[in-house]
């Protein structure tokens, strides 16, 4: 992430959208984490973290990111939460935990981050135990597109998604939503909760 970027996540705006807005949303479309151990991806300073742990009730989150400047940052917020969270250096594409291991992974805006996002994608699935979710909110092409994001911020460029093929990526690997993804701001955004199934109808797992 750049400057214009990190002072964008890293500030009380962007807290008050998740808290007040986001996590209530993923709520309302089925995000179930009462006493789940979680995995996040791209957990930033922490405060997504925060919320898994404290209006979530999940039982433990292992939080992580690529720069350590975040996870830094993320240790410090999380510290007093002591063993119910591990925040460590770790990378969406390559997770460090077993096939069917992990009850849910969230993802509060970092796969529009990743040049292999289908790597990402395809990562999740993978760690995901049967009946598992992938809690996400994502950053489609429609917003990277714009002069704004263009112009002050720093995506990949090559193959972004829309909001419709971010959710026919997930259901390649299994992925079932129950509720519909829902889209936000003209499309720029694409929020929902997509659930592993026992078995895998089509597609890689
Ligand atoms: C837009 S910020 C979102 C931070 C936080 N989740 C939030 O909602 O405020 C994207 C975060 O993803 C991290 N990130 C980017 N690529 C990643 C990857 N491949 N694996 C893990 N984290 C990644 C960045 O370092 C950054 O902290």
């Amino acid at each position: 992430m750049n400057r214009a970027e990190t002072m964008l996540v890293n500030n009380r705006g962007r807290a008050w959208l998740q808290r007040s807005y986001e996590v209530p949303l993923l709520q309302r479309l089925g995000a179930r984490l009462a006493g789940a151990d979680v995995v996040e991806i791209g957990c930033g300073r922490g405060v997504g973290t925060e919320l898994l742990l404290e209006r979530w009730g999940v039982a433990h989150v292992t939080a992580l990111d690529l720069d350590p400047a975040m996870v830094d940052r993320a240790r410090r917020r999380l510290a007093r939460h002591g063993g119910r969270v591990d925040v460590r250096i770790g990378d969406a594409c390559d997770l460090p935990f077993g096939d069917a291991s992990i009850d849910a992974v969230v993802d509060f805006g970092v796969i529009h981050h990743v040049p292999a996002w289908r790597d990402a994608v395809a990562e999740t699935a993978r760690v995901l135990r049967p009946g598992a979710q992938f809690v996400f909110e994502e950053v489609t092409r429609h917003a990277l597109e714009r002069w704004s994001y263009r112009t002050f911020l720093e995506h990949p460029e090559h193959d972004r998604f829309s909001a419709e093929e971010f959710i026919a990526e997930l259901e390649q690997h299994g992925f079932v939503l129950p509720e519909p993804a829902v889209t936000r701001f003209f499309g720029d955004f694409v929020i929902g909760v997509a659930v592993k199934p026992a078995t895998t109808p089509r597609g890689p797992l």
